[in-house]
């Protein structure tokens, strides 16, 4: 399929070569011997490589090689009007410059259940930086009663979430379209209610905006955490090979942000196929797999496959570890702020852990902005650290 389709434009490219470049030495006969040469060339090269999985092009400097090496727009299977429709529309959003703002805020995006115990902490992060900056609330369970003006007013409508459900997914999508209407609005940061900041505002911001990637995190785990997670169901759109798994914690360029708007196709594959309980006794988690493997498929260079919100996976248990008051010092700040290289743990047998430095704009920087999960009980210790500290 792939072959029928690229030698013929291949022999296009070649003509158009000849007739512009050439015109003038080739004419007559040698213009006929040429084509007989190039039709010659051809036929004898699909003799030697017959169809099958590697793919050759033979105007191209990368030669013959896995489809797994084609650029991103060469598909290797027919695709649905559906994703074509989806290719189109996400491809087009990606080649339009971003509109810069006057006033470029990020967005702070809180998914909770309720209350937010540290938003004490983070009105103390926010002070003093009005404008630019916004904040959002999700609470799924019960209307937070807010103690900082910067929250006041600034819950957005919604609906139960569920662990691990589409609902949790859908919910990130609320806040994403409620941020997306103002236009100030550049970056945007899911955080929880166990999150903190770890890093003082300017460095956060200029963190975020001064770059054009989205810290999405992104790995693949062939264990059955990861890969074992995935079914057929999801054929034709997502396969296997780019099935991915991540934290959900994410921050996104606004440009992303209207990607995730635009996609309802993948979604909807991710809201069929990938839940707690699916046959076979299968669990699939959309929050850690749908945006993942989403933009994994349609813009791998854009990502920076960490997310720039801590999390201890260290204990090796199913939760993370969570802090309680007494581990709350300034060493533990220290550690969670110098750390530039993230790690992933896959779930196979051999449980490998996968090491890569971060890199912002070709730097070597600290990986982290946010933290979880802290205890409630931990503010006020946090919130004394915070106020004293001037490194960050
Ligand atoms: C991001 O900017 C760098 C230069 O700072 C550039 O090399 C890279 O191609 C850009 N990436 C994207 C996805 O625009
Ligand atoms: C993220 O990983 C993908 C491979 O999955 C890679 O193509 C991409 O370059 C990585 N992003 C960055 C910023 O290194
Ligand atoms: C900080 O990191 C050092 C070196 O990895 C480790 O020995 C120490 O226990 C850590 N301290 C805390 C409080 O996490
Ligand atoms: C922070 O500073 C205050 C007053 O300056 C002091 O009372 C408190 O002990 C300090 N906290 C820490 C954790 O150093």
């Amino acid at each position: 399929m792939k072959k029928v389709l690229a030698w013929p434009q291949g022999i296009k490219n070649l003509l158009v070569m000849l007739r512009s470049r050439k015109r003038s030495q080739l004419r007559g006969p040698t213009w006929i011997i040429a084509l007989v040469s190039i039709v010659s060339i051809f036929l004898i090269a699909a003799y030697i490589f017959p169809p099958g999985r590697s793919t050759c092009y033979f105007l191209n400097s990368k030669g013959c090689g896995t489809y797994d090496e084609l650029p991103p727009n060469i598909f290797s299977r027919e695709l649905t009007d559906d994703e074509t429709e989806s290719r189109v529309v996400i491809k087009e959003i990606l080649k339009s410059p971003s509109i810069q703002s006057k006033n470029p805020k990020v967005a702070f995006l809180f998914l909770t259940p309720g209350a937010l115990p540290f938003e004490r902490l983070w009105h103390k992060f926010f002070q003093g930086h009005e404008g630019r900056f916004s904040v959002y609330v999700h609470a799924s369970k019960e209307k937070p009663v807010h103690v900082s003006r910067y929250f006041v007013g600034r819950d957005i409508r919604s609906e139960p979430v569920g662990w691990g459900r589409i609902s949790m997914v859908e919910a990130e999508r609320r806040l994403l379209a409620n941020a997306l209407l103002d236009p100030d609005n550049q970056h945007f940061v899911l955080l929880s209610e166990s999150c903190i900041p770890v890093r003082h505002f300017d460095f956060v911001y200029n963190y975020l905006l001064f770059t054009n990637v989205s810290f999405v995190d992104c790995f693949w785990d062939p264990g059955p955490h990861g890969n074992g997670r995935y079914i057929e169901h999801m054929l034709p759109e997502v396969e296997k090979k780019d099935f991915r798994k991540g934290s959900q914690w994410f921050s996104m360029k606004r440009q992303h942000a209207i990607i995730v708007m635009a996609d309802s196709l993948y979604l909807t594959k991710f809201k069929h196929h990938c839940r707690p309980n699916m046959e076979g006794g299968r669990n699939c988690y959309a929050d850690e797999h749908y945006l993942p493997t989403y933009f994994h498929m349609i813009d791998p260079s854009g990502i920076a496959n960490w997310s720039v919100t801590f999390v201890d996976w260290s204990e090796g248990k199913w939760h993370p570890r969570s802090f309680r008051d007494h581990d709350i010092t300034r060493e533990l700040l220290k550690n969670i702020t110098s750390v530039s290289e993230s790690t992933h743990f896959q779930s196979d047998a051999k449980r490998s852990m996968v090491i890569t430095p971060c890199v912002w704009n070709g730097l070597r920087r600290p990986c982290f902005l946010f933290a979880r999960k802290f205890f409630p009980e931990t503010l006020n210790r946090l919130m004394n650290l915070f106020a004293n500290s001037t490194r960050h």
